[in-house]
């Protein structure tokens, strides 16, 4: 299935120490790694070569760190939790246990979201998780205000390691009554695989990452038709939401789009040529809908 199939690739984490390996490790590390990756290949991980490499930097050379290191990883942990960050847009982003690994999926969602936010806008991320997309946003536009909002207390500490301003609750809820229909850009990567296709997730994802980050429910768009309703009373007429999505889910949100007062509805195909980001532009506020009716 395509939703699941699209959450078994997250970019490489790179190196999380910035400490130049001791004298000889260099030398060691060819003899090592080819037993590391042996081990990491028979333990399921597909990109063994890359995963050892990235298990040996992180460890610096201190091989009972390493071997500890390992061993979370055989174990199931996701790699990123292990080696504690990932590359998510260019950007190195932390990403402690318990907290969903951002995908390089969503860099699409980012790239899009770009082209929509203006310079000095306002641009709220729901979900945030780790804050990937956010730091992305922000990094990229500076002068602009992005904040993100996010349920699950590890998470949100998280992204505030990441440096994002992060309210705590459901959706738009925990968000400042002053933002309501001043908001440029909402993002959402919510959680959107159906409940029955959960059990088809990549080991890592199913084991180990929480159910709040990725189950959408019997239909998968439980959370995804509230982010659509919920933004359109945050943003300004005018403004654009953009959600990262998979299967059919395009299709079946679209009535509630239309009925929402957005317009402009489009979407954009990850490297598989799946459906994986929709954006949409909101053309009337629910108010004015209310006084035109
Ligand atoms: C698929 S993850 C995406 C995280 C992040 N945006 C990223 O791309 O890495 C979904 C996130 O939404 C959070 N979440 C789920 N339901 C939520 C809700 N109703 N309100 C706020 N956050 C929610 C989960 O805890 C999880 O961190």
């Amino acid at each position: 299935m395509a939703i699941a199939r699209s959450l078994t690739r997250s970019r490489d984490a790179g190196p999380v120490s910035d400490r130049p390996p001791p004298a000889g490790f260099v030398a060691r590390r060819a003899r090592s790694d080819q037993r590391l990756v042996e081990r990491l290949r028979r333990a399921g991980c597909v990109a063994a070569e890359e995963e050892a490499s990235e298990l040996e930097v992180s460890a610096g050379g201190d091989q009972v760190l390493l071997e500890h290191l390992v061993q979370r990883r055989v174990g199931g942990e996701p790699l990123a939790w292990v080696t504690g960050s990932i590359l998510f847009a260019g950007h190195r982003i932390l990403v402690r246990p318990g907290v969903y690994v951002p995908r390089a999926q969503s860099e699409l969602l980012v790239t899009r979201a770009l082209l929509k936010l203006p310079r000095d806008g306002c641009a709220v991320d729901l979900c945030t998780g780790s804050g990937a997309v956010a730091v992305a946003l922000a990094r990229a536009r500076p002068l602009a205000s992005v904040v993100g909002t996010e349920l699950d207390p590890a998470a949100c500490a998280c992204a505030r390691e990441n440096g994002v301003t992060v309210y705590s609750g459901d959706l738009t809820e925990p968000l400042p009554a002053e933002l309501v229909g001043r908001v440029d850009l909402v993002t959402a990567v919510a959680p959107y695989v159906p409940t029955a296709a959960l059990g088809l997730l990549p080991r890592d994802s199913r084991d180990h990452e929480p159910l709040t980050a990725l189950d959408g429910g019997p239909d998968g768009i439980g959370v995804l038709t509230r982010v659509i309703v919920q933004a359109a009373g945050l943003l300004r007429g005018g403004g654009w939401l953009l959600v990262e999505l998979g299967g059919d889910e395009a299709d079946r949100v679209a009535g509630l789009l239309h009925s929402q007062g957005y317009r402009h509805v489009q979407t954009s195909c990850d490297e598989d040529g799946d459906v994986r980001c929709l954006e949409a532009q909101l053309v009337a506020r629910p108010s004015q809908r209310r006084r035109d009716s």
